[in-house]
């Protein structure tokens, strides 16, 4: 089962209104919707999106509510949706709010079969949406060991990246399994540098799961989408799980807090003076001590809300 990260703290911020159009960027099972929905009345719409199938197959066996409105695709298709969706209900492709729940569901992990767990036996693949793209086992198989390198370096600031990717290039017969994978890393790692609380597999596969589902790459176009489709007053929150969503997140609300402080002091108007405006609602939080001893996985959250101002 999913425990939801920081349940409380996202729906006071969202401050649902009861005829209110809100979006949940990642369904997982629905613990955040369930709250959004019990806040909405007859008039307030709910757009859930996933790229998981099994997690829309949760959707709509679950929320099968004339309110909610699913969307089976990636986030990264936020704008067009609301687009389509919203439009044709107010006129104008604007939400109440927005929900990202980012990463990985306590399901996707826990299920050896997705591939996700460097613990448990199953398939190399590591998809969020397994109908498409290649799973983890097909991008080695045909991978360049400098790329390989890079990715494992980049997006799991692992120190034996090098050494990593040329273990896994290296291997004789194609490598189909997690633990096959965990296995080869583990020993590959000098023994002296295995951390006592980390397996040593932890970075690499944080590294591959983040390329295999291309995380960065659709979290800043949804970044660079959401300002406009927030209404004045609407806010949105993010919650991230790993330091490069949260530094993607953290430079985008930056960025559109500092074009209001820089306006506010300008003696003329910018010529930009049309863009959405923002201000921090909650500049950083994390999960607090109650919360972590009973959902390890809040260990590594961050939440940040910002608001629509003009
Ligand atoms: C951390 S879980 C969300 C949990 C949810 N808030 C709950 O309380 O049950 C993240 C979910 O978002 C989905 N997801 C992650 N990135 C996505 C993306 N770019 N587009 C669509 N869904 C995504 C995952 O498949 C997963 O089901």
């Amino acid at each position: 089962m999913h425990k939801s990260v920081l349940l409380k703290d996202v729906i006071d911020a969202l401050a649902i209104k009861p005829d209110g159009i809100y979006v949940d960027a990642t369904f997982g099972r629905g613990g955040h919707s369930k709250e959004i929905l019990a806040r909405l009345g007859d008039s307030g719409r709910l757009i859930v999106f996933d790229q998981d199938p099994e997690a829309i197959e949760y959707a709509r066996a679950h929320f099968n509510d004339p309110r909610v409105i699913i969307v089976a695709q990636n986030f990264e298709y936020l704008k067009e949706n609301i687009e389509r969706i919203v439009t044709p209900l107010t006129g104008k492709a604007e939400v109440d709010g927005m929900l990202f729940d980012l990463g990985v569901s306590s399901p996707q992990l826990d299920e050896a079969a997705r591939g996700f767990s460097f613990l448990k036996a199953g398939p190399l693949d590591m998809r969020m949406d397994t109908d498409s793209g290649k799973s983890c086992a097909e991008v080695l198989a045909d991978i360049d060991e400098r790329d390989l390198g890079v990715i494992i370096k980049n997006y799991g600031e692992e120190k034996f990246a090098r050494q990593i990717a040329r273990a896994i290039v290296e291997v004789s017969t194609p490598l189909t399994t997690t633990l096959e994978l965990a296995n080869l890393i583990e020993n590959t790692i000098p023994r002296r540098f295995h951390d006592k609380y980390k397996h040593p597999a932890t970075r690499t596969f944080q590294a591959l799961r983040i390329y295999v589902n291309r995380e960065l790459e659709v979290l800043e176009t949804a970044l660079n989408d959401f300002a406009d489709l927030l209404c004045i007053s609407g806010r949105a929150v993010f919650m991230s799980f790993h330091s490069l969503e949260d530094r993607l997140v953290k430079q985008k609300i930056q960025s559109l807090v500092t074009v209001e402080a820089t306006a506010r002091h300008l003696p003329i108007q910018t010529k930009d003076e049309d863009l959405p405006r923002f201000k921090l609602y909650i500049k950083m939080q994390k999960a607090e001590a109650e919360e972590l001893e009973n959902n390890p996985r809040a260990r590594s959250a961050t939440l940040r809300v910002v608001e629509r101002i003009r």
